[in-house]
């Protein structure tokens, strides 16, 4: 697996600062309140479990499974919600917590959709930012690191289902997905 990374971009240290950091943030900016941190599955499952150990907050977890890549290396704007929430959101802080905002095509369509299920405020905390893959013009409020434009895999992120294991953010050797 290791074999088929070109290089780390975001190593097991810099992600486990990251955690902590945005943690703080989030512990700061969200004191006295009790948000419900959303994960959308499946890539935001390692990002999630680390950050939420750094919220000193009572915070509610939820997922949601949503998917837009569908396999291969570029998302197909086609947002599909295959495992809704199973609370209400009405009048809740919600903190979506995201792997990677790329094209922002999936993060969009599900604040919309808070929007309008009467979410009191809805923000996002995403490990990566990769603007240049924008699509739709979107700020995430809380990014772990800002990664240029490229097809990374691990922590997390797949390609064809495969590296959401490795404890680090790589970028996948084109051939790899070039074969
Ligand atoms: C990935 C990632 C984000 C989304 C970002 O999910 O987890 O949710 O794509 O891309 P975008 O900004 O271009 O919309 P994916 O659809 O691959 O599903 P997964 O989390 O199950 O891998």
């Amino acid at each position: 697996m290791h074999n088929d990374i070109a290089e780390i971009l975001v190593s097991e240290s810099q992600i486990q600062e990251i955690c902590q950091t945005l943690g703080a943030r989030l512990s700061k900016d969200y004191a006295g309140k009790q948000p419900l941190f959303v994960g959308l599955l499946k890539g935001c499952m390692p990002f999630m479990s680390d950050l939420s150990k750094h919220v000193d907050l009572k915070i509610e977890l939820a997922y949601m499974s949503v998917s837009s890549y569908h396999g291969g290396i570029s998302s197909s704007g086609d947002v599909k919600i295959k495992m809704d929430l199973d609370i209400s959101i009405k009048g809740r802080d919600v903190v979506i917590v995201e792997d990677i905002v790329d094209t922002a095509s999936t993060i969009v369509t599900i604040i919309e959709l808070f929007k309008h299920r009467g979410a009191s405020s809805v923000k996002t905390v995403t490990l990566l930012d990769k603007p240049e893959g924008r699509k739709r013009p979107y700020q995430p409020e809380y990014v772990g690191y800002v990664i240029p434009k490229a097809f990374v895999v691990g922590y997390g992120l797949d390609y064809n289902e495969y590296y959401r294991n490795l404890p680090y953010v790589g970028i996948l050797k084109p051939e790899i997905y070039n074969s």
